[in-house]
Parts: C-alpha cells; sequence; structure tokens
C-alpha cells in the first residue's frame, strides 16, 4: 500500500510517500480501507517531536511508528477474530494509533464507531480528535448548560468550529473569538455573536461568560478570568506548541491553571482529548440530526500531504485540512 512516512522528526518537508505492507490485524482490531484522513496540530507536534515531552510517547531518537495520522473515515476491510462490532463493508470513522495516511491502517474496534450516514468521508474524517476535544470542553469541562454564555477562542480553528456548533446544541449563547477574515465564517457555524481580536479584546463586555473555551492559546490567565463570571470555568484546549521546546506552550495548562484553581473561585481546567467510542456516537447524532456540520477548508490528495502539513502549520484554517486517498468522498 501507500502511506506517507516520516523517518525521523522535521518539517512537513520531511515527508514522503513510500509503499508498505498492509498492517496486520490482531484480535481485536479492525483494518479499514482510508477514504479520508484528518489533520490536526497532533499529527504536527509527532511530526516535529517537538515539544520534546512528546517523544517519551513518540520516540526518543525517531518516530517509533513511521506513518502519520490519526483521523480515519473509511470502509471495513477485515476484522480480527474477535472483533463483534464491525462486518467487512462497514462505513466507520475513528482514530488510530498506526497511522491513517495510507491506504489501510488497522485499529482496535474500541476506536471506531458506525459513520455519520450524512456526511462524506472527508467531513467525517474532520470530526474524530477536534470533535471529541470539543465535546470533552463543552460537555465536560465546560458542563454547558441552555442559557449559558459561552466564549470560544479560536472560533474558526478545527476544535473550535466544532465547540461553537455543540455550545449551541446544548443551548448556549456563543460568542467566536476570530481573525476578521473569519468572522462571516465563525457566523455561519452559528455563533450568535463574533469578537474580531485585532479590534477587541475578551474582557470587552466584562465578566459575563459561564464557560470560556481556549483554543488559541497566547491569553494570559489574568485576561481569561476577566472575561469570566465569578463561579465561571476555563476549559483551556490548546498552546503554542512551536513555544518552547520542553513543554511547548502547555505549561499553562499543565502547571499554572491547576495550582491557581485552588485558590480563586473560578474552576480553571485543562481539556485532555480522550478517544471513545460513546464519544463518536454522540458527534454521529449531532450531525445527523444537523447541529454538527463539519467544515473541510481543504482536502489534499495522499501524495500532497505535506502541503497539507504545511497549510496547517501556518496556523490559521477556517475549519479543517483532511487528506483524501482512495474511494468517493460523497
Ligand atoms: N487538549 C487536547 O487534548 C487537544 C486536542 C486537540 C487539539 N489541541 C490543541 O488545541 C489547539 C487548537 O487546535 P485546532 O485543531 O483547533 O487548531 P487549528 O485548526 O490550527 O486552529 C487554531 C486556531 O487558533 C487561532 N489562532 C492562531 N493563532 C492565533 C493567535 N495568535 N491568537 C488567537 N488565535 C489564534 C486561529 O484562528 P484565526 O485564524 O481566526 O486567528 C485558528 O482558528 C492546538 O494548540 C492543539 O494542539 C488540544
Amino acid at each position: 500500500m501507500k502511506a506517507i512516512v516520516h523517518d525521523h522528526y522535521g518539517p512537513p518537508s520531511t515527508v514522503h510517500l513510500r509503499d508498505l505492507d498492509r498492517p496486520g490485524v490482531g484480535d481485536h482490531e479492525v483494518l479499514v480501507r482510508v477514504h479520508a484522513a484528518g489533520v490536526d496540530p497532533g499529527v504536527l507536534i509527532f511530526l516535529a517531536g517537538r515539544p520534546y515531552l512528546v517523544r517519551l510517547a513518540a520516540g526518543l531518537r525517531r518516530p517509533r511508528i513511521p506513518v502519520l495520522g490519526r483521523d480515519v473515515a473509511g470502509v471495513v476491510a477485515e476484522v480480527g477474530a474477535r472483533v463483534t462490532r464491525f462486518r467487512p463493508g462497514d462505513e466507520v470513522y475513528g482514530t488510530t494509533l498506526r497511522g491513517s495516511y495510507a491506504e489501510f491502517t488497522a485499529t482496535h474496534e474500541r476506536r471506531l464507531a458506525g459513520k455519520p450516514a450524512n456526511l462524506t468521508f472527508a467531513q467525517a474524517a474532520a470530526v474524530p480528535v477536534s470533535g471529541m476535544t470539543a465535546l470533552r470542553a463543552v460537555r465536560d469541562t465546560g458542563q454547558v448548560r441552555p442559557g449559558h454564555r459561552v466564549l470560544v477562542i479560536g472560533a474558526s480553528g478545527g476544535v473550535g468550529s466544532q465547540a461553537v456548533q455543540i455550545a449551541k446544541a446544548y443551548g448556549a449563547t456563543v460568542t467566536g473569538v476570530c481573525h476578521p477574515t473569519k468572522t462571516d465564517f465563525v457566523r455561519s457555524l452559528g455563533a450568535d455573536d463574533v469578537l474580531d481580536y485585532t479590534h477587541e479584546e475578551i474582557d470587552r463586555d466584562g465578566p459575563v461568560y459561564d464557560v470560556v473555551i481556549d483554543t488559541g492559546g497566547n491569553r494570559p490567565l489574568s485576561l481569561l478570568r476577566r472575561a469570566l463570571t465569578p463561579r465561571g470555568t476555563l476549559a483551556l484546549v490548546g498552546g503554542d506548541w512551536t513555544r518552547g521546546a520542553l513543554l511547548g506552550g502547555y505549561g499553562r495548562q499543565m502547571f499554572g491553571a491547576p495550582l491557581l484553581s485552588t485558590v480563586v473561585g473560578h474552576r480553571l481546567r485543562a481539556v485532555s482529548a480522550r478517544d471513545r467510542v460513546d464519544d463518536l456516537d454522540e458527534l454521529r447524532d449531532l450531525a445527523e440530526s444537523g447541529a454538527l456540520t463539519p467544515r473541510v477548508e481543504r482536502s489534499y490528495p495522499l501524495a500532497e500531504t505535506a502541503e497539507a502539513l504545511h497549510h496547517l502549520a501556518d496556523r490559521h484554517p477556517a475549519g479543517k485540512v483532511v487528506v483524501t486517498v482512495s474511494g468517493p468522498q460523497t
């Protein structure tokens, strides 16, 4: 099969297309013929091996798993002996730890769910990592309820564009923060109000938000807290991973927020994505009800994965970037 591999850590230009054997399947694994695979900042972090902390999981000197990509949408090609939930031919979406920028990937059946019937493969591939993170931020960390006021920073990005829609589905009034070139896009996601960060800061209206979801990662905790109601919740999703060799921009959520949270009235929490079938099922329900429509800004064929990675590395997508691999995308 064709696959996009990286043999050492580096920039997007280090990846190349190579012929590999198809992965074998373990007893609980499913072989998926990949139709599309999402691109997210986590892939850039594994590609660069930075911040260095990531190498504890990815391989100290060189990448342990050469194939890149985590999100996948495709069709089941083969199932392991003890797989009960899928059969060949099923349309699925989810995640893999064995790389999805390839014609086939294998993954544990607990990382997959039935693909939303109304989405294309490219749209479905845009959901898993970003959508599960957005869902955790809104539902679990933010505990968003009808009537809450929610601020989403980075509302135009992969996580933010889905967090806006999920918060609306949970009954919130949502303000999105974005660059002025994206205000129409963020309104089209359903945001009730949009704040252009080149002209206004997030504390423009005072301490009015019950929940602030920060995917931008470049504002101090003091400024983020000024936008929160006295008992409000700050859900920290992102940091600038290019800043700081060891921890990237993630020190704030790993250390700063948990420490400060013990002495202030606000709940300050880091959001950590987990791959859960239940969450994929809920996201499918949201998609099929029309509440969540993943926006694919651009898709690239497998051979042009390096360009897709370059595009995301600029940090200003409008929605998601996707790699398309084989089969119909509709
Ligand atoms: N905690 C977790 O488990 C988890 C899971 C997934 C992702 N993440 C992290 O969450 C962050 C966002 O992920 P993503 O997939 O949404 O990334 P993305 O698709 O690249 O979007 C990033 C967004 O950040 C905004 N942005 C870029 N530079 C900015 C700046 N200087 N000030 C304010 N906003 C800025 C951009 O919006 P504008 O163009 O409008 O500025 C863009 O929409 C990343 O740091 C990622 O690593 C964490």
